[in-house]
Protein backbone atom coordinates (compact mmCIF):
# COMPACT_ATOMS: atom_id res chain seq x y z
CA UNK A 1 0.00 0.00 0.00
CA UNK A 2 1.51 3.26 -1.21
CA UNK A 3 -1.78 5.48 -0.52
CA UNK A 4 -2.41 6.83 3.12
CA UNK A 5 -5.84 8.21 3.56
CA UNK A 6 -4.42 10.77 6.24
CA UNK A 7 -1.27 11.72 4.43
CA UNK A 8 -1.89 15.47 2.20
CA UNK A 9 -2.54 14.81 -1.11
CA UNK A 10 0.20 15.18 -3.42
CA UNK A 11 -0.95 18.41 -6.00
CA UNK A 12 -3.38 19.54 -3.29
CA UNK A 13 -6.74 21.13 -4.53
CA UNK A 14 -6.75 18.79 -7.54
CA UNK A 15 -9.82 17.68 -9.08
CA UNK A 16 -10.57 14.06 -7.54
CA UNK A 17 -8.91 14.77 -4.08
CA UNK A 18 -10.51 16.10 -1.22
CA UNK A 19 -10.02 19.88 -1.04
CA UNK A 20 -10.77 22.03 -3.57
CA UNK A 21 -9.15 25.65 -1.98
CA UNK A 22 -6.03 25.62 0.09
CA UNK A 23 -4.57 28.67 1.28
CA UNK A 24 -1.42 28.23 2.33
CA UNK A 25 0.85 30.17 5.38
CA UNK A 26 -0.77 33.16 3.36
CA UNK A 27 0.73 36.68 4.73
CA UNK A 28 -1.33 39.72 3.01
CA UNK A 29 -0.89 43.56 3.90
CA UNK A 30 -2.97 46.78 2.93
CA UNK A 31 0.14 48.95 3.05
CA UNK A 32 2.09 49.54 6.22
CA UNK A 33 -1.34 46.99 7.83
CA UNK A 34 -0.79 43.12 8.57
CA UNK A 35 -3.97 41.94 7.75
CA UNK A 36 -3.03 38.06 7.68
CA UNK A 37 -0.03 36.60 8.53
CA UNK A 38 0.48 33.17 8.29
CA UNK A 39 -3.23 32.41 7.33
CA UNK A 40 -3.76 28.42 6.23
CA UNK A 41 -7.28 27.01 5.41
CA UNK A 42 -8.24 24.19 3.43
CA UNK A 43 -11.80 23.91 1.98
CA UNK A 44 -13.13 20.54 1.39
CA UNK A 45 -14.37 20.22 -2.34
CA UNK A 46 -18.72 19.80 -2.44
CA UNK A 47 -19.05 21.24 1.18
CA UNK A 48 -19.55 24.67 2.88
CA UNK A 49 -16.63 26.13 4.71
CA UNK A 50 -17.73 28.88 6.87
CA UNK A 51 -15.45 31.47 8.03
CA UNK A 52 -16.06 33.38 10.71
CA UNK A 53 -14.27 36.33 13.08
CA UNK A 54 -14.74 40.26 14.15
CA UNK A 55 -15.10 42.47 11.76
CA UNK A 56 -12.06 43.89 10.05
CA UNK A 57 -10.41 40.49 10.95
CA UNK A 58 -9.73 40.17 7.22
CA UNK A 59 -12.75 37.86 5.84
CA UNK A 60 -13.68 39.65 2.87
CA UNK A 61 -9.82 39.45 2.05
CA UNK A 62 -9.55 35.88 2.14
CA UNK A 63 -12.32 35.75 -0.67
CA UNK A 64 -10.57 38.11 -2.75
CA UNK A 65 -7.76 36.06 -2.19
CA UNK A 66 -9.70 33.20 -3.77
CA UNK A 67 -10.85 35.12 -6.70
CA UNK A 68 -7.67 36.28 -7.37
CA UNK A 69 -9.17 39.89 -6.98
CA UNK A 70 -6.05 40.18 -4.77
CA UNK A 71 -2.77 38.56 -4.36
CA UNK A 72 -1.04 37.39 -1.01
CA UNK A 73 2.10 39.27 0.06
CA UNK A 74 3.86 35.74 0.60
CA UNK A 75 2.36 31.95 0.69
CA UNK A 76 -0.18 30.21 -1.94
CA UNK A 77 -3.23 30.33 -3.26
CA UNK A 78 -4.24 27.23 -4.87
CA UNK A 79 -7.56 26.43 -6.34
CA UNK A 80 -8.41 23.32 -8.01
CA UNK A 81 -4.89 22.57 -7.83
CA UNK A 82 -3.66 26.16 -9.36
CA UNK A 83 -1.46 28.01 -7.57
CA UNK A 84 -3.16 31.40 -8.71
CA UNK A 85 0.44 33.39 -8.49
CA UNK A 86 1.49 31.03 -11.61
CA UNK A 87 -2.08 31.47 -13.84
CA UNK A 88 -1.77 34.05 -16.96
CA UNK A 89 -4.42 36.23 -16.81
CA UNK A 90 -6.73 34.11 -19.06
CA UNK A 91 -6.22 31.25 -17.26
CA UNK A 92 -7.29 33.36 -14.52
CA UNK A 93 -10.71 34.08 -16.07
CA UNK A 94 -11.16 30.97 -16.99
CA UNK A 95 -10.76 29.80 -13.41
CA UNK A 96 -13.08 33.06 -12.15
CA UNK A 97 -15.89 31.41 -14.81
CA UNK A 98 -16.24 28.44 -12.26
CA UNK A 99 -17.14 30.83 -9.22
CA UNK A 100 -19.85 32.52 -8.50
CA UNK A 101 -18.92 35.35 -5.78
CA UNK A 102 -21.85 37.23 -3.67
CA UNK A 103 -20.13 40.34 -2.45
CA UNK A 104 -20.66 41.83 0.78
CA UNK A 105 -22.23 44.81 -0.91
CA UNK A 106 -23.84 44.07 -3.61
CA UNK A 107 -22.08 45.36 -6.26
CA UNK A 108 -24.66 45.57 -8.80
CA UNK A 109 -24.50 47.56 -12.27
CA UNK A 110 -26.63 50.88 -11.44
CA UNK A 111 -27.14 51.51 -15.19
CA UNK A 112 -28.73 47.71 -15.69
CA UNK A 113 -32.15 46.14 -14.45
CA UNK A 114 -32.22 43.52 -11.73
CA UNK A 115 -32.71 40.92 -14.61
CA UNK A 116 -29.95 42.17 -16.45
CA UNK A 117 -27.53 41.93 -13.77
CA UNK A 118 -28.46 38.41 -12.83
CA UNK A 119 -28.39 37.44 -16.74
CA UNK A 120 -24.74 38.84 -17.14
CA UNK A 121 -23.10 35.75 -15.82
CA UNK A 122 -25.28 33.54 -18.09
CA UNK A 123 -24.22 36.11 -21.06
CA UNK A 124 -20.91 36.43 -20.65
CA UNK A 125 -19.68 32.86 -19.65
CA UNK A 126 -22.09 30.51 -21.43
CA UNK A 127 -23.66 30.10 -25.18
CA UNK A 128 -27.03 29.72 -23.70
CA UNK A 129 -29.83 30.79 -25.77
CA UNK A 130 -31.28 34.14 -25.00
CA UNK A 131 -34.94 31.82 -23.87
CA UNK A 132 -32.69 29.57 -21.63
CA UNK A 133 -31.26 32.65 -19.83
CA UNK A 134 -34.13 34.15 -19.65
CA UNK A 135 -35.92 31.23 -17.75
CA UNK A 136 -33.12 30.68 -15.61
CA UNK A 137 -33.07 34.25 -14.37
CA UNK A 138 -36.42 34.00 -13.95
CA UNK A 139 -36.48 31.14 -12.13
CA UNK A 140 -33.56 32.37 -9.84
CA UNK A 141 -35.40 35.44 -9.32
CA UNK A 142 -38.56 33.71 -8.55
CA UNK A 143 -37.03 31.30 -5.97
CA UNK A 144 -35.55 34.64 -4.07
CA UNK A 145 -38.54 36.44 -4.16
CA UNK A 146 -37.74 39.01 -7.03
CA UNK A 147 -39.76 37.90 -9.45
CA UNK A 148 -41.77 41.69 -9.24
CA UNK A 149 -38.58 43.48 -9.47
CA UNK A 150 -36.72 42.00 -12.51
CA UNK A 151 -37.12 45.03 -14.80
CA UNK A 152 -36.44 47.47 -11.65
CA UNK A 153 -32.99 49.40 -11.34
CA UNK A 154 -31.09 48.79 -8.42
CA UNK A 155 -31.49 52.21 -7.05
CA UNK A 156 -34.78 51.56 -6.99
CA UNK A 157 -34.64 48.61 -4.40
CA UNK A 158 -33.65 48.57 -0.71
CA UNK A 159 -30.51 47.53 0.51
CA UNK A 160 -31.87 44.09 1.96
CA UNK A 161 -32.95 43.27 -2.04
CA UNK A 162 -30.10 44.83 -3.56
CA UNK A 163 -28.05 41.84 -1.67
CA UNK A 164 -30.38 39.29 -2.68
CA UNK A 165 -30.22 40.56 -6.46
CA UNK A 166 -26.25 40.24 -5.73
CA UNK A 167 -26.38 36.53 -4.46
CA UNK A 168 -28.97 35.38 -7.53
CA UNK A 169 -26.10 36.79 -9.81
CA UNK A 170 -23.51 34.56 -7.90
CA UNK A 171 -25.61 31.51 -8.11
CA UNK A 172 -27.91 31.53 -11.55
CA UNK A 173 -24.82 30.09 -13.22
CA UNK A 174 -24.44 26.97 -10.95
CA UNK A 175 -20.52 27.77 -10.45
CA UNK A 176 -19.03 24.78 -8.89
CA UNK A 177 -17.22 27.45 -6.19
CA UNK A 178 -19.35 29.63 -4.52
CA UNK A 179 -18.16 32.88 -2.26
CA UNK A 180 -20.41 34.31 -0.36
CA UNK A 181 -19.43 37.59 1.78
CA UNK A 182 -22.22 37.76 4.57
CA UNK A 183 -24.92 37.14 2.85
CA UNK A 184 -27.44 37.11 4.98
CA UNK A 185 -26.47 40.03 7.03
CA UNK A 186 -29.10 43.10 6.77
CA UNK A 187 -32.21 40.77 5.78
CA UNK A 188 -35.08 40.22 7.81
CA UNK A 189 -35.53 36.78 9.48
CA UNK A 190 -37.89 35.13 6.84
CA UNK A 191 -34.95 36.32 3.57
CA UNK A 192 -32.61 34.94 5.97
CA UNK A 193 -34.10 31.98 5.82
CA UNK A 194 -34.61 31.74 2.21
CA UNK A 195 -31.20 32.03 1.49
CA UNK A 196 -30.22 29.72 4.52
CA UNK A 197 -32.15 27.26 2.77
CA UNK A 198 -30.99 28.15 -1.04
CA UNK A 199 -27.11 27.63 0.15
CA UNK A 200 -28.26 24.12 1.18
CA UNK A 201 -30.17 23.19 -1.99
CA UNK A 202 -27.47 24.29 -3.47
CA UNK A 203 -25.32 21.99 -2.34
CA UNK A 204 -27.53 19.03 -2.28
CA UNK A 205 -28.28 19.65 -5.82
CA UNK A 206 -24.99 21.01 -7.09
CA UNK A 207 -22.15 19.50 -4.62
CA UNK A 208 -20.43 23.25 -4.66
CA UNK A 209 -17.75 24.11 -2.86
CA UNK A 210 -19.11 27.04 -1.29
CA UNK A 211 -16.96 29.24 1.46
CA UNK A 212 -18.85 31.48 3.15
CA UNK A 213 -18.43 34.89 4.91
CA UNK A 214 -20.85 35.49 8.48
CA UNK A 215 -20.85 35.85 12.02
CA UNK A 216 -24.90 35.14 12.39
CA UNK A 217 -24.16 31.97 14.29
CA UNK A 218 -27.20 30.21 13.88
CA UNK A 219 -27.03 30.67 10.26
CA UNK A 220 -23.45 29.22 10.35
CA UNK A 221 -24.20 26.23 12.57
CA UNK A 222 -27.41 25.15 9.82
CA UNK A 223 -25.48 25.59 6.75
CA UNK A 224 -21.90 24.75 7.46
CA UNK A 225 -19.68 21.37 7.17
CA UNK A 226 -16.91 23.17 8.48
CA UNK A 227 -16.05 26.13 10.72
CA UNK A 228 -13.29 28.40 10.68
CA UNK A 229 -11.69 31.06 12.93
CA UNK A 230 -10.27 34.06 11.86
CA UNK A 231 -7.91 35.50 14.54
CA UNK A 232 -5.45 38.70 14.62
CA UNK A 233 -4.10 36.89 11.24
CA UNK A 234 -4.57 33.64 11.25
CA UNK A 235 -7.22 30.49 11.70
CA UNK A 236 -7.01 30.04 15.01
CA UNK A 237 -9.53 26.38 14.43
CA UNK A 238 -11.29 24.64 12.64
CA UNK A 239 -12.92 21.75 12.03
CA UNK A 240 -16.48 19.89 11.11
CA UNK A 241 -19.24 22.41 12.70
CA UNK A 242 -20.02 19.75 15.71
CA UNK A 243 -16.47 19.73 16.75
CA UNK A 244 -15.76 23.62 16.20
CA UNK A 245 -19.02 24.44 18.76
CA UNK A 246 -17.09 22.29 21.14
CA UNK A 247 -13.71 23.98 20.72
CA UNK A 248 -11.83 24.26 24.19
CA UNK A 249 -10.06 27.40 22.69
CA UNK A 250 -11.10 30.87 24.86
CA UNK A 251 -10.81 33.09 21.92
CA UNK A 252 -13.32 30.20 19.71
CA UNK A 253 -15.73 29.86 22.86
CA UNK A 254 -16.20 33.66 24.11
CA UNK A 255 -17.06 34.50 20.11
CA UNK A 256 -19.50 31.71 19.66
CA UNK A 257 -21.12 32.72 22.50
CA UNK A 258 -20.84 36.77 21.76
CA UNK A 259 -19.25 37.25 25.46
CA UNK A 260 -17.82 40.17 26.47
CA UNK A 261 -15.74 38.59 29.00
CA UNK A 262 -12.71 36.68 27.80
CA UNK A 263 -9.45 36.76 26.42
CA UNK A 264 -10.50 39.18 22.83
CA UNK A 265 -9.96 42.30 23.52
CA UNK A 266 -12.99 44.45 23.16
N1 LIG B 1 -8.19 48.14 0.00
C1 LIG B 1 -7.81 48.28 1.27
N2 LIG B 1 -6.85 49.17 1.63
C2 LIG B 1 -6.46 49.31 2.91
N3 LIG B 1 -6.97 48.60 3.93
C3 LIG B 1 -7.92 47.70 3.65
C4 LIG B 1 -8.40 47.49 2.30
N4 LIG B 1 -9.35 46.54 2.33
C5 LIG B 1 -9.46 46.17 3.62
N5 LIG B 1 -8.61 46.85 4.41
C6 LIG B 1 -8.43 46.68 5.87
O1 LIG B 1 -8.04 45.34 6.08
C7 LIG B 1 -8.71 44.79 7.21
C8 LIG B 1 -9.47 43.56 6.80
O2 LIG B 1 -10.53 43.93 5.93
P1 LIG B 1 -11.67 42.93 5.50
O3 LIG B 1 -12.63 43.69 4.69
O4 LIG B 1 -11.07 41.72 4.88
O5 LIG B 1 -12.27 42.52 6.92
P2 LIG B 1 -13.62 41.74 7.28
O6 LIG B 1 -13.25 40.68 8.28
O7 LIG B 1 -14.30 41.30 6.04
O8 LIG B 1 -14.46 42.87 8.03
P3 LIG B 1 -16.08 43.05 8.16
O9 LIG B 1 -16.54 41.99 9.14
O10 LIG B 1 -16.25 44.41 8.74
O11 LIG B 1 -16.66 42.90 6.80
C9 LIG B 1 -9.56 45.90 7.77
O12 LIG B 1 -8.89 46.49 8.84
C10 LIG B 1 -9.72 46.87 6.63
O13 LIG B 1 -9.85 48.16 7.10
MG1 LIG C 1 -16.08 41.78 5.23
Amino acid sequence: MTTRPSAAPASPGAPGTDIAIRLQNVHLRYGDKIVLSGLTLDCERGKVTTVIGLSGAGKSTILRLINGLRRPTAGRVIVNGLDLAGLRENELNALRRKMGFAFQAAALFDSMTVAENVAFPLYEHTTLSRDEIDRRVHETLESLGLADVAQRLPAELSGGMQKRVGFARAIVNEPEILLFDEPTTGLDPIMTNVITDTIKQIQAHLHATSVVVMHDMPVVYAISDNIAMLFEGAIIESGPTAEFRRSKNPIVQQFLQGSEVGPIPL
